[in-house]
């Protein structure tokens, strides 16, 4: 009598594959993430687990995100949500490099170390190498007591709640809106936010869960693009700002789990390499949802469009304009710029989830690829 497959398909709820549960699970996973998180007047933001004071957080003149995989993407929107939210220099390493380049770290360093599992052997490595430099640490992870969190000096966990698929999808926009609630709570400590900001990012963080949520409520255009383009052999996905960080999601989403060879770069680098690839029917993943650089991207997007590139674009709803340069428009909810790449990424995950369906690939456990590594 074999009860391994009614339990896994009974842990699966309903889905066909973990990762798709996942990546409807998003919605919750945010929510909870947030919860007891928001101030209820939105007025800041409540981490009892770091208490930080002003003083503590003035000792700190740099930060330093460790992190790999989709954490790592996580850890460049982290850079950009800090640099402009707190004033403070970041850098994001990936922990295979960061271990082994002498870093410059000391006391006045805090090093943020970024892992769903909590487990991986070279973002572990990084900490014990950070906490050997003498930096202050801070580990953002999924798995409570995992070894990550306890060789951290502080903790703050995403409620996700357990990823099983090896593509990463709810732990990234938990990771995203973790480091988010973080920027909002060091800026409060240097007083380098004004107050109807630190409001504004508030309830749009508020607003997430529901929009995450309508995203999902229609898949179908989704779903026929990844059936039309999946055969296609190189997948381009371009971006400029927390857009570029969503292309690189996207566009590792895509190779782990549908085997495409898929490439992300920041569009205003296209003219100095990539240009050269682009040919007829190229499929061209554009993503501009950034206001501060949207005519840029247009820009760019004639570059790819004047090589006959089939480009599908990723804009906030009510951006009617660009139809006028894509061949087909995905829309997300209309959301505060820095909480664009959360609901920018869904489409994406969608994406590379039903082209390695249309290709008939495994989908939660990818050839060659462990949920998590924990050796070098
Ligand atoms: C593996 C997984 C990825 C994950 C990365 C980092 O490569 O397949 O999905 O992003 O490890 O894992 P972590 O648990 O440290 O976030």
């Amino acid at each position: 009598f074999e009860v391994n497959w009614d339990a896994e398909a009974a842990e699966k709820g309903g889905y066909e594959h973990f990762m798709i549960k996942e990546i409807y699970e998003q919605p919750k996973a945010v929510r909870e993430t947030m919860s007891g998180r928001l101030a209820k007047d939105d007025s800041h933001i409540i981490f009892d687990e770091l208490k930080w004071t002003p003083e503590e957080v003035a000792g700190i003149n740099k930060i330093a995100i460790v992190a790999c995989g989709t954490a790592y993407h996580a850890g460049i929107v982290g850079k950009y949500y800090l640099e402009n939210l707190a004033r403070i220099p970041v850098e994001v390493d990936v922990a295979s490099e960061f271990r082994y380049r002498s870093p410059l770290v000391d006391d006045k360093t805090l090093v943020i170390v970024i892992s769903q599992s909590g487990e991986t052997l070279d973002t572990l490595a990084g900490l014990k190498e950070a906490k050997r430099l003498g930096a202050r640490t801070l580990a953002i992870t999924n798995v409570v007591g995992s070894s990550i969190a306890r060789e951290a000096d502080h903790v703050i966990y995403t409620w996700a709640g357990p990823e099983i698929a090896v593509a990463s999808t709810k732990a990234y926009t938990t990771q995203l809106v973790t480091l988010c609630m973080l920027s909002i709570y060091v800026a409060a400590l240097r007083e380098t936010l004004a107050a109807a900001k630190v409001k504004e990012l508030i309830q749009g963080l508020r607003d997430l869960p529901a929009q995450a949520h309508e995203i999902l409520e229609d898949v179908e255009p989704i779903k026929t693009f990844a059936q039309q383009y999946g055969f296609n052999e190189d997948v381009f996905f371009i971006g400029r700002a927390l857009d570029y960080c969503v292309a690189l999601e996207g566009s590792l989403k895509l190779k782990e789990i549908s085997y495409i060879h898929a490439e992300a770069y920041a569009a205003g680098e296209l003219k100095h390499g990539t240009l050269a690839l682009i040919i007829e029917g190229v499929p061209v993943i554009a993503l501009a949802t950034q206001p501060d650089v949207y005519e840029k991207m247009l820009s760019n997007i004639k570059e790819v469009k004047a090589r006959d590139a089939v480009v599908i674009g990723i804009a906030m709803k009510g951006d009617d304009h660009i139809r006028n340069y894509v061949d087909h428009a995905i829309y997300i909810p209309d959301a505060h710029k820095y909480l664009a790449p959360l609901l920018a990424v869904i489409p994406l995950q969608l994406l590379a989830y039903y082209a390695a369906i249309t290709r008939g690939c495994d989908v939660d456990k990818p050839r060659n690829l462990a949920k998590s590594v924990t050796v070098e």
